[in-house]
């Protein structure tokens, strides 16, 4: 007989079965959007969750019904020894999926490890297809280095391959045709995400979003757009595809349109925090109690609680709206 499996459900009855795991807050580039030009105060090592640690909170988040699992950073790739990691998570009964979300730096040496330990989903954040332009996003001229980590990962069989674009005005906005059009050539999605402004960036010079709106006719005065019919994996992207396009375009507008009743997401952050909601500085420790002796059962009491706390939805879009306040790169985006 089949027992039932327990499972985290919210107040709002989301049923909360994606984990995003961010193993570590440092980065190797330095976005415009997410980080200032001089860089975070990187945690220490010591308050960095262990593999061990990450292995352990993941077979108990697995135990309470999440079967999506998303490794993000930072930039999940410069913590060593990532090859490791991923088999072992691999391995957890009850998980179906494991992507990963890189910038595509390191992502080239590490494709075929990824791909031989059974992930085939990745995503590759992208936010200019010009050289220069991607050196000045980014701090770092590495568009090359990208290009040909997306090229190798089509070779190897990785699919889907997201590609994710932050919309700035003024910056890259002139670029969305063309990442779009990537889509009708390669079996891409191509992902447009709405800038989120953020309380870390106050000494940067100002950005600004472009709605997903914007977006959206801007393309359709270049081609018609088929919306695609939701699934329930699609999360907060609305998905759309050119005619006869091979790939597909997705929109993620956390400004504009409200997905919070549709998120079923939980996050873990690089010191071992579970933040139930993005936009919402509330979190829960968990490494604290976990290095103090918890059981499991103690440990999934906490999970319980971070479902228990995810609010109904976010202000940032509301009059009183704060920015993002967190640092995107300890929480994983
Ligand atoms: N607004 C929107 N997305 C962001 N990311 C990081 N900072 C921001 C921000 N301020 C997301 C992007 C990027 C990923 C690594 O994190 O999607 O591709
Ligand atoms: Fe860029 Fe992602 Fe690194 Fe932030 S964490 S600087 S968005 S690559």
């Amino acid at each position: 007989m089949e027992t039932k499996r327990p499972c985290l459900i919210d107040h709002y009855e989301r049923r909360l079965n994606y984990l995003r795991i961010s193993i570590t807050d440092r980065c190797n580039l330095r976005c415009r959007y997410c980080m200032p030009s001089e860089g975070l105060e990187k945690l220490a090592h010591e308050d960095i969750l262990t593999y061990e640690e990450i292995l352990r909170l993941a077979r108990i988040a697995v135990g309470l019904g999440v079967d999506k699992i998303r490794l993000t950073g930072g930039e999940p790739l410069v913590r060593k020894d990532f090859p490791h990691l991923l088999p072992e998570l691999m391995s957890i009964p009850g998980l179906k999926d494991v992507s990963i979300t890189t910038n595509g730096i390191y992502l080239k040496e590490h494709l075929e490890n990824i791909r031989s330990a059974g992930v085939s989903r990745i995503n590759i954040s992208l936010d200019s297809l010009k050289r220069d332009r991607y050196r000045k996003i980014t701090g770092f001229d590495g568009f090359e280095r990208v290009r040909e980590a997306i090229q190798l990962a089509q070779t190897l069989g990785f699919h889907p391959i997201k590609i994710n674009m932050v919309v700035l005005k003024g910056i890259n906005d002139d670029e969305v045709a063309d990442f779009a059009r990537l889509s009708t050539r390669y079996p891409f999605h191509v992902r447009f995400i709405e800038y989120m402004p953020s309380g870390l960036l106050l000494h940067n010079e100002p950005l600004h979003h472009v709605s997903n709106a914007v977006i959206r006719e801007r393309l359709e005065a270049v081609e018609p757009l088929i919306q695609l019919p939701r699934k329930p994996t699609d999360g907060p992207t609305v998905r759309y595809r050119f005619e006869g396009a091979q790939g597909e375009i997705g929109f993620i507008s956390p400004l504009t349109h409200h997905f919070c009743q549709v998120c079923n997401r939980l996050r873990l952050t690089a010191k071992g925090h579970l933040r139930p909601c993005l936009l919402s500085d509330e979190e829960l420790d968990l490494r604290g109690p976990m290095r103090a002796g918890a059981t499991d059962r103690d440990l999934e009491d906490i999970f319980v609680g971070a479902a228990d706390h995810k609010p109904r939805a976010h202000h940032l879009n509301s009059k009183d709206s704060e920015s993002l306040s967190g640092q995107m790169s300890a929480i994983g985006g």
